[in-house]
């Protein structure tokens, strides 16, 4: 009889979707290279203009990787930021690189960024509500089936960056990009100062 067997049940039970990023998975080699910008945990690092990643969903982290290997991310003019990124994307190997990276960091606990914008928290709900919400999840937290990112884990300084980025035709613009011209879409519907109370509202949201 194996006597692990019931405490292991017993765990899942009291954590529920808790996953643990194992020393033993294959993507915690090719994370190193990362973290010298995102941080030791994924947690991001402002000043480097490198975004939170821990917690963030697997398929979206592979999808980002990819689109800014083949061109569809990082290329625009004046995006600075994902210029620094897209060699990081390509220093990866390959495609089984990709997979490990982006499952160890959906893994690793969610970055909890700490919050520099403030804003009116109720009207950032309502905002969000009638304009993010159905695609990113009410509080946030993204949708794999939609496609969206989990938009607690990231920085409200990169989301609003991110958004502007969206506006401004730095990213979501090439002709393959389907779901970065969604999101250029809806970047469009909403102004400067409604923006600020959504990042302040998402800071308020806990995390899964
Ligand atoms: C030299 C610094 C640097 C290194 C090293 C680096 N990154 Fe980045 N990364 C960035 C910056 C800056 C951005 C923001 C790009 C933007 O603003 O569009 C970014 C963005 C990303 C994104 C997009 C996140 C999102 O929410 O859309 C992913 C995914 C990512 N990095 C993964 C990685 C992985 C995996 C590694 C290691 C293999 C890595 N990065 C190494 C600087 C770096
Ligand atoms: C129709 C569905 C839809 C709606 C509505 C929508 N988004 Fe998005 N959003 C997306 C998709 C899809 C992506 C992923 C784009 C990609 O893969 O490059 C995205 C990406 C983003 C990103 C990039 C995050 C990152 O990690 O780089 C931000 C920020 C964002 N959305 C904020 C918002 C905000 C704020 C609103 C409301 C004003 C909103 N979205 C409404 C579909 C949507």
């Amino acid at each position: 009889m194996n006597f692990r067997t019931p405490i292991f049940l017993l765990t899942a039970l009291i954590l529920p979707g808790l996953a643990i990023a194992g020393d033993d998975m294959p993507g915690k080699a090719e994370f190193q290279t990362c973290i010298a910008c995102h941080g030791a945990n994924g947690e991001g690092n402002q000043a480097l203009n490198a975004p939170g990643l821990a917690g963030q969903s697997e398929s979206y982290l592979a999808r980002q990787l990819w689109d800014f290997r083949s061109g569809k991310r990082g290329k625009e003019p004046g995006d600075t930021a994902g210029a620094q990124m897209l060699p990081m994307a390509e220093a990866l190997p390959d495609g089984e690189a990709i997979t490990n990276v982006a499952a160890y960091i959906a893994a690793l606990p969610a970055a909890q960024p700490a919050a520099t914008v403030e804003g009116d928290v109720a009207n950032g709900q309502k905002q969000f509500t009638s304009k993010c919400g159905a695609c990113h999840g009410g509080e946030g937290w993204g949708n794999e089936a939609l496609f969206t990112p989990r938009l607690t884990v990231i920085g409200d300084w990169y989301l609003i960056r991110q958004v502007a980025n969206f506006q401004e035709s730095m990213r979501g613009v090439h002709e393959d990009s389907k779901y970065g011209k969604q999101m250029a879409m809806m970047a469009k519907t909403v102004t400067a100062d409604e923006l600020n109370d959504i990042a302040a509202f998402l800071n308020e949201q806990t995390q899964q």
